[in-house]
């Protein structure tokens, strides 16, 4: 056909190595005194199609907040980092970065869009639409994880890294500092990282935005089961379980939990394991931590990362950063 323009798609993750990753992380979280799961497994084609519709729920405010501060802010964004590539990580549907790319492709100096994501199905459907979009812009997906791939990342000069969506929030303390310093080895001088952060604020506004009425959060949670099921050959029964999510007041997070409402066993035949709940027993499955501005700003400082330039969405609900190598 003419006229159609394709993404370059290039897939980080040799065959094989996902399914390994999986088979790892699940033998050690369920065996584990705290049985746990890392989310990134969340976001097969139906969790990543449920993680959009959360995106608009009513009481999700953070993806509205964060748009919000894009709407205001884009062109000041781009003007300071004067990017000729935006690299976003854990792009998703890549739904707010057309905000981003906007005002860089007005300014007639940005070559290439690359939006990298473990989500494959998700991430080349969004590049290609983007492809389509922006005529001439290059955009270069990369299949990949950003805990391991940043230094895959194609450079270029004045490159701008986006983290939105509070991702941040879902690593841990630990593979926070580890991200950030990753991060900050492969930035050049010029170079500039936008973060979207989620802020600390109410209890029960931030619960009621991971348990929402309508229930989606739950069934987006629930799907990790069938995840393990269909991947790794467990008899999960879905309705055995049930979604809770709290604050942890300590920790600074809101943590999602699947709670077994009853005592089970469940088979992984591919991991030749046997798992026993007891009824209560809750299975950890997201972290989402909540900042204050300080505290991420002493976070990327301690990585090397000076934030130069930061804004606040009207009700001090969300924020975005800027910052560069210092
Ligand atoms: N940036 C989008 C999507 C956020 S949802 C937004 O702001 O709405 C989180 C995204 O990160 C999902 O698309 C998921 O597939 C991706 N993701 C989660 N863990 C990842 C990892 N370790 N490496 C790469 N992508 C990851
Ligand atoms: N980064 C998002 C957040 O922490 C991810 C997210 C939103 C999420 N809702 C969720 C992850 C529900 C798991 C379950 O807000």
């Amino acid at each position: 056909m003419a006229g159609v323009v394709k993404p370059l798609v290039e897939d980080l993750i040799a065959a094989g190595e996902l399914r390994r990753s999986l088979q790892r992380d699940v033998r050690k979280g369920m065996l584990a005194g705290h049985k746990m799961l890392p989310p990134v497994w969340f976001y097969d084609e139906v969790g990543s199609a449920l993680f959009d519709e959360i995106t608009r729920l009513p009481e999700y405010y953070l993806t509205r907040a964060e748009r919000a501060l894009l709407v205001e802010h884009a062109a000041r964004i781009a003007d300071l980092s004067g990017a000729t590539s935006l690299v976003e990580l854990g792009a998703g549907t890549c739904e707010k970065t057309r905000l981003l790319l906007d005002p860089l492709w007005d300014k007639g100096i940005l070559a290439s869009y690359v939006p990298l994501d473990v989500s494959a199905v998700t991430l080349q459907q969004a590049a290609f639409l983007l492809a389509q979009e922006y005529e001439g812009l290059l955009v270069h997906a990369l299949i990949g994880d950003f805990r391991r791939h940043l230094g895959k990342v194609p450079k270029s000069p004045n490159q701008m890294f986006a983290f939105l969506g509070s991702t941040i929030g879902n690593l841990s303390t630990h593979d926070r500092a580890g991200f950030f310093s990753d991060l900050a080895a492969v930035m050049k001088p010029g170079d500039t990282f936008l973060l979207g952060a989620d802020l600390v604020k109410d209890p029960k506004k931030l619960v009621r935005a991971y348990d929402d009425v309508a229930g989606v959060t739950a069934r987006f949670n629930l799907n990790v089961l069938n995840v393990l099921n269909r991947e790794l050959g467990a008899n999960f029964d879905p309705s055995y379980f049930e979604h809770v999510a709290v604050w942890n007041e300590e920790e600074s997070r809101i943590e999602m939990h699947l709670r077994a409402t009853q005592a089970q066993a469940v088979e992984i035949s591919s991991l030749g394991i046997n798992v026993h709940f007891e009824t209560g027993e809750a299975l950890l499955t997201e972290t989402s931590a909540k900042f204050t501005s300080e505290g991420i700003q002493a976070e990327l400082a301690r990585a090397g990362l000076g934030v130069d330039w930061w804004w606040k969405s009207d009700e001090s609900e969300y924020m975005l950063l800027l910052a560069a190598r210092s």
